[in-house]
């Protein structure tokens, strides 16, 4: 067995890093360079074309573009009609934006546990966490993996809930035949960099739903009426506000989508050809099919087993590092999931103007505490599910190698070093306060 390189062996990677950039060919700078040469930079005509395409692709009547998935998120919840003393069932296995996107309208996220195989929404959770005060619920098909959406939306059905999903890192998914994003009232997604398609920053929605799409439209634009056209007066009957999409990002949209499937099944390549790589491999589960239709991969998460392995997620990531196929730089990043409950804005219930509202608003009638236990299967899978690599569409076949090589050589050493009764820290007080 070959020495570690945190003991002073060889990397299994000594030459360049593992770099993901955007997707970015001729045809993206062409569509930006056409509109620059129109001197058209803000929301105009290729955000309208980038809207028709993404609705196209999707088979859907309505997309609007805005600023971000994050906004996406903002304009489909006001869109709802969510406001204070409202509840709305959330996710802890999740980007942050997912969770704080319920506080923009002054409402509660309750957090309902998670499958632990799937880290998604666990129906049953949901169902136990319904009452009168319940008014929406967000599934996020994390990493591409699916949600089981039939009880979600039966439990909608009999409880008159909205569904939002939150599918930013699920583009091209699909749950029994269905496109996700187009199962529950609104699908939303994020296109920022890294994301399945990029536009630097940005995101979508979309909806079958017209009023809530002439909701969302006037929640993107200042409460505008899209009926009036481009130049019409703002209605400032409504809180509103500014999430447009520029012009830029739009043109550079609608050439991303048009490459999308291809940098899916790229995506998905790489995935399988890592599975094939780590098969058998002790000490970790690779990440799953789904049973309910063809999930995609944003990254490949595997599960570390501690009682196998004998330490935890860190010395793993502080060992695979040196070998020069992860960036600890994640560390301190999405990459390593954090139970949202968990996260001192939730837990300290840090409200606007330094009150704790929404969580003890006066129009709250009901009451909301966040910690540990609260959710033990997501917070479970934080301490042990690894989000391992990106499986980027540009990732050649001998990154995806590097990747497979170094998880099993630190696997190996891992489970020698335990056989053996061998203590491992490599991890140091500056890692421990990355995270
Ligand atoms: C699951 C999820 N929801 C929401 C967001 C927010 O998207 P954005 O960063 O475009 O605001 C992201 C990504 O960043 C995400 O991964």
């Amino acid at each position: 067995m070959s020495k570690l390189a945190i003991e002073g062996g060889t990397p299994v990677r000594s030459k360049n890093p593992i770099v993901e950039t955007d997707v970015f060919e001729q045809e993206e700078f062409d569509a930006l360079v056409q509109v620059a040469s129109q001197k058209k930079l803000r929301r105009a005509e290729a955000a309208v074309e980038y809207e028709q395409t993404i609705a196209d692709w999707f088979n859907v009547k309505h997309a609007i573009a805005v600023s971000s998935g994050t906004t996406a998120l903002h304009i489909a919840l006001a869109a709802f009609g969510i406001g204070p003393g409202d509840e709305v069932i959330v996710t802890p296995y999740t980007f942050v934006a997912s969770d704080t996107a319920v506080l923009e309208q002054n409402a509660i996220p309750i957090f309902a546990d998670v499958d632990p195989v799937h880290l998604t929404l666990d129906p049953n959770e949901v169902a136990r966490l319904i009452t009168p005060r319940t008014k929406a619920i967000i599934p996020v098909t994390i990493s591409g993996s699916l949600v089981d959406m039939d009880p979600i939306m039966e439990l909608a059905k009999q409880h008159n809930l909205w569904v939002l999903e939150d599918a930013c890192q699920s583009l091209g998914a699909t749950y029994k035949g269905k496109m996700v994003g187009t199962i529950g009232h609104v699908g939303v997604f994020s296109t920022i960099t890294g994301k399945i398609t990029n536009t630097g920053e940005g995101g979508f929605v979309i909806t079958n739903d017209s009023d809530l799409y002439d909701k969302m439209w006037g929640y993107t634009d200042f409460a505008r009426k899209k009926s009036l056209g481009p130049a019409s007066k703002y209605h400032f009957g409504l809180p509103c506000t500014n999430y447009r999409i520029t012009n830029m990002q739009a043109a550079i949209g609608t050439q991303q989508m048009k490459r999308a499937w291809d940098m899916i099944r790229k995506r998905t390549e790489n995935a399988d050809y890592l599975s094939s790589k780590l098969e058998g491999t002790p000490g970790i589960v690779l990440p799953p099919k789904s049973p309910w239709g063809e999930r995609v991969y944003f990254y490949y998460l595997i599960r570390l087993l501690p009682q196998v392995l004998g330490t935890d997620m860190l010395n793993f990531a502080v060992a695979l590092a040196a070998e020069g196929v992860y960036n600890l730089r994640y560390l301190s990043t999405t990459r390593w999931m954090v139970p949202q409950h968990l996260e001192p804005l939730f837990v300290n219930k840090a409200g606007y103007g330094g009150t704790k509202c929404p969580f003890e608003c006066p129009l709250y009638e009901g009451h909301v505490e966040y910690y540990r236990g609260l959710c033990p299967v997501a917070e479970q899978a934080c301490d042990e599910v690894f989000w391992l690599a990106s499986v980027h569409p540009l990732l050649e076949k001998q990154d995806l190698d590097d990747i497979a090589d170094a998880v099993k050589k630190v696997v190996f050493e891992l489970i020698d070093r335990k056989h053996k009764g061998l203590a491992v820290e490599y991890a140091t007080d500056e890692h421990r306060a990355l995270l």
